[in-house]
């Protein structure tokens, strides 16, 4: 053999073996896998070609091992090509030095010049403390450019391992973040840290494991039982996502007929508009092979965010849950769906809202939280969007919550409505005290008298056609239209053309 190509290979065995074998059993031991295993998983078999295997950031020191504790390059999900870099926990914990910023912000530039998605797998402990402010000016660079490739590429983090400091800020600028559900940690500073600056102690898994992210501070959007798992998630997102911001969304044939009626709909809503009902099962029963992809499960569950398909196309979904606080708005969920509406919007995705919402929370809690400002979030992402836009009222549709959840008067293209949807001002109990405080005080039955004025208010105000007959609606349908009247309605927008006036950017509320 040629001796060149001896040393190449010598060169590249060397590469492979990451922090040496002591390291990588210690990886195993904790039940992770190692930075290639996992790209392997995530990638189609063979498809990945990997750049700067030799990195080392040859002006930071001694001792830095060929890779620098980064395996980055190329490779395909489903034939459409990604790019990905994955953290090797075992040389130095991942931790992040003047090499792997390198390696990093390589493809993101590369990822950005060529419109393809990028996919992070961090494993790090944050920045490599031995390379001081070296790693701090890496971590800036990655950072400028996650911002920069916001709206432009889809940018995916999974987060497999104690990630700190600036393994956390990079994945927080991206769209979306998986977690493991053990083993994998996000925190600005660890336990130690806390318990000497706040005396408190806490697990790391209390601070910042996949369970308090995922349900309490809303930070993760999906966590998986293992790596395996989260991996093939990432797979089934991109399935949904196009490449860039000027690629239409991806079509997946369907054999599900898009003009299928359902006549379980018409019989979904309770005859007392008081009583809950499962939205999942409004939404299962109206995509495409009952398949909801569903984002940011865990977190404000009174909201549902996710993705489907109408006809082989992608759709964001976005529908109140009247099984969780009847579906009202509150703090977390006008966050968790104003930043869903505006993922939907960067990327072409049009976005359906099915409207079952009695208002927004009222509460010192919630008033001192700054539900204006939260609450803001949404109306603006809704009223920014220049996606198609459809919406259909299952039932409540009240107050200022009516204006906010995609109605006509912020550019919804078309509006529905089932037919016992209540839409006005606010609810009858509340109506009624307001404007027959006297009557009802006066009356010898005040129940009842409560009860008769409550049936006039729905029947003269609380219903579907008052909204219509202003144009607010474009249609009153049956419910088990739902389906094809939907798809309908998305086909007659395919072209749509919308956009905002000249400017260098809106000013949301943050
Ligand atoms: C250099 C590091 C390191 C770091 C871990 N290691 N973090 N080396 N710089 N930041 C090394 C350890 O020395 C150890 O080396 C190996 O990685 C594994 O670490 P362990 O502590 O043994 O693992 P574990 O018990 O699993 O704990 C993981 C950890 C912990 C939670 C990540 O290591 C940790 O708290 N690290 C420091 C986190 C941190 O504060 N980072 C700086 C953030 S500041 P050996 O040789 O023993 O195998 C930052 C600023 C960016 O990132 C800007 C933000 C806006």
């Amino acid at each position: 053999m040629d001796a060149h190509i001896k040393i190449l290979r010598e060169h590249k065995t060397d590469a492979l073996k990451g922090g040496g074998e002591d390291r990588i059993k210690r990886q195993k031991e904790k039940g992770k896998l190692t930075a290639r295993e996992r790209i392997d998983l995530l990638l189609d078999p063979g498809s990945f070609r990997e750049l700067d295997a030799f990195a080392t950031g040859g002006r930071s020191g001694e001792g830095i091992l060929a890779g620098d504790g980064v395996v980055t390059g190329y490779g395909t999900v489903e034939g459409r090509l990604i790019y990905v870099f994955s953290q090797d926990f075992t040389v130095y914990g991942g931790s992040l030095g003047l090499g792997h910023a390198e390696k990093i912000v390589k493809i993101q530039d590369l990822a950005l010049k060529n419109g393809v998605p990028l996919i992070g797998l961090n494993d790090s402990g944050g920045a490599r403390i031995q390379e001081g402010v070296v790693s701090l000016a890496g971590y800036a660079d990655i950072f400028l450019r996650n911002v920069l490739a916001s709206g432009v590429i889809p940018q995916i983090s999974c987060i497999l391992g104690p990630c700190a400091g600036g393994a956390v800020y990079s994945p927080a600028m991206t769209d979306f973040i998986f977690m493991t559900e053990k083993n994998s940690y996000m925190f600005v500073t660890g336990p130690e840290v806390v318990r000497s600056v706040t005396n408190e102690v806490v697990s790391a898994d209390e601070l910042g494991g996949a369970a308090t992210h995922n349900e309490i501070s809303g930070v993760a959007h999906f966590s998986g039982e293992t790596e395996e798992d989260v991996l093939y998630r990432v797979r089934v997102l991109l399935s949904f996502l196009p490449s860039n911001n000027l690629d239409a969304v991806p079509h997946q044939e369907s054999k599900d007929d898009p003009l299928r009626t359902i006549e379980a709909l018409d019989a979904i809503i309770p005859e007392n508009s008081n009583k809950p009902y499962d939205m999942h099962e409004i939404i299962c029963a109206v995509v495409d092979d009952a398949f909801f992809f569903e984002v940011h499960e865990g977190f404000a569950a009174n909201i549902i965010v996710g993705f489907a398909r109408l006809n082989g196309k992608s759709v964001g979904i976005v529908a109140n849950q009247p099984q969780v606080l009847a579906g009202v708005l509150d703090i977390n969920a006008s966050t968790k769906a104003a930043r869903f509406v505006r993922f939907c919007d960067c990327f072409n995705i049009p976005i359906v809202t099915l409207v079952d919402v009695p208002g927004f929370l009222p509460g010192v809690a919630q008033e001192h939280g700054g539900i204006i400002r939260h609450g803001a979030k949404l109306l603006f992402a809704y009223a920014e969007a220049t996606v198609p836009k459809v919406t259909v009222i299952t039932r409540k549709a009240y107050g200022g919550a009516y204006d906010v959840m995609s109605s006509k008067h912020i550019r919804g293209d078309i509006n529905l409505a089932w037919p016992a949807a209540e839409i006005a001002v606010m609810g009858p109990e509340g109506a009624i005290n307001i404007l027959h405080r006297k009557a009802i005080a006066d009356s010898e039955t005040p129940d009842e008298t409560r009860k008769q004025l409550a049936d006039e208010y729905r029947a003269k105000y609380a219903n579907p056609y008052v909204a219509a007959s202003y144009g607010y609606l474009d249609d009153i349908i049956e419910p088990s239209q739902t389906r094809p009247r939907l798809i309908n309605a998305l086909e007659m927008l395919q072209n749509k053309r919308d956009e905002n006036p000249p400017k260098k950017h809106g000013n949301i509320p943050l």
